[in-house]
């Protein structure tokens, strides 16, 4: 799908199934119109370029099983005029879709390995790719944990989907930063990295990925550095505004990186060597 000619050529995909997740996001099941879609197989944590036709074009990470094999999921949250705008579409509607584009998660470093992954709010998405993948392959990895923290209670994603990945043998912890009156919640209260200690994780043999708000990941960074785990073992997924996806416009350059191509998971390590400071 991503030769020259069709670089900038958007796809055509339908919405097949519409899953309401919180209040300002959704999630979208779409399959490709035609036989072009056949060659689409992506890798957990790469991005589409996903065009509502007559509006624009938004850089929106790939949130579903990539073994899943009939068409892809976007979990939109909807902040501004392309991801407003979808929630106008219907099922049937036709948006474009390009890619899928830039780096995924290590999937190839995690054999053996403990698994720490950590989320804040809508970073979940390019994540549960890899944690159906982890489910997937259990046995060949050891200790998974999952810790995630949204805003409040009604703010978690695929909230249906914690029981069956702790079915899967994943270790779920949840926070959120506020609990509204009235509401029933047995979780931690706080921020994301306020799970650190309830955390089965060590830096032993341990592999962090991390995907949410900059600060977010910035404070979680520092907080396992105090604990001993070293900037190799971790892994972070950025954001930055996006035109091309592919390297061209250099909309999202950070010193000699493009985010779209270089990125958008990077080794926290490589963020470290760039000339600006990042997270
Ligand atoms: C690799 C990648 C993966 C992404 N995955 C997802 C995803 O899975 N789901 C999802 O909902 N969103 C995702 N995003 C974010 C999404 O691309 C942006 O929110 C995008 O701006 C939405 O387009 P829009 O036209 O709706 O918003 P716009 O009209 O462009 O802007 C909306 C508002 O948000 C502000 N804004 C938006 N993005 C940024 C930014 N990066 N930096 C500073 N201000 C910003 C704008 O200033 C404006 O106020 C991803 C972004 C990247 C780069
Ligand atoms: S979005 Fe154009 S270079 Fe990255």
């Amino acid at each position: 799908m991503n030769t020259l000619a069709s670089l900038y050529q958007p796809v055509e995909a339908v919405i097949a199934d519409i899953i309401p997740e919180t209040r300002d996001t959704t999630t979208y099941h779409f399959v490709f119109r035609d036989s072009q879609g056949e060659e689409f197989v992506f890798e957990p944590g790469q991005f589409n370029m996903l065009t509502v036709f007559g509006i624009g074009e938004a850089a929106i990470s790939i949130s579903s099983d990539p073994y899943r094999g009939d068409g892809f999921t976007h979990t939109i949250r909807h902040v501004g005029s392309v991801t407003k705008a979808v929630t106008r579409l219907e099922k049937g509607s036709v948006v474009g879709i390009r890619g899928p584009y830039g780096t995924g998660w290590p999937v190839d470093l995690l054999q053996g390995c403990n698994i720490l992954v950590v989320a804040g709010g809508i970073g979940l998405a390019p994540l549960r790719p890899v944690l159906y993948l982890l489910g997937r392959e259990r046995k060949a990895v050891g200790r998974v944990e999952l810790l995630y923290g949204a805003r409040t209670p009604r703010d978690l994603l695929f909230a249906a989907e914690y029981d069956h990945w702790r079915d899967k043998g994943i270790k779920v912890l949840l926070t959120v930063d506020e609990v509204p009156e009235g509401t029933i919640w047995e979780h931690s209260q706080g921020v994301v990295t306020g799970l650190f200690d309830r955390m089965k994780s060590t830096p032993e043999n341990t592999i962090v990925l991390t995907c949410g708000p900059e600060i977010m990941m910035k404070f979680v960074a520092q907080g396992l550095a105090e604990r001993g785990f070293s900037p190799e073992q971790i892994y972070v997924s950025l954001e930055r505004r996006m035109e091309c996806g592919v390297g061209k416009c250099g909309r999202c350059q950070i010193g000699p990186k493009f985010v779209c191509k270089d990125g958008p998971v990077f080794a926290y390590a490589e963020l470290l060597s760039l000339p600006e400071e990042v997270l």
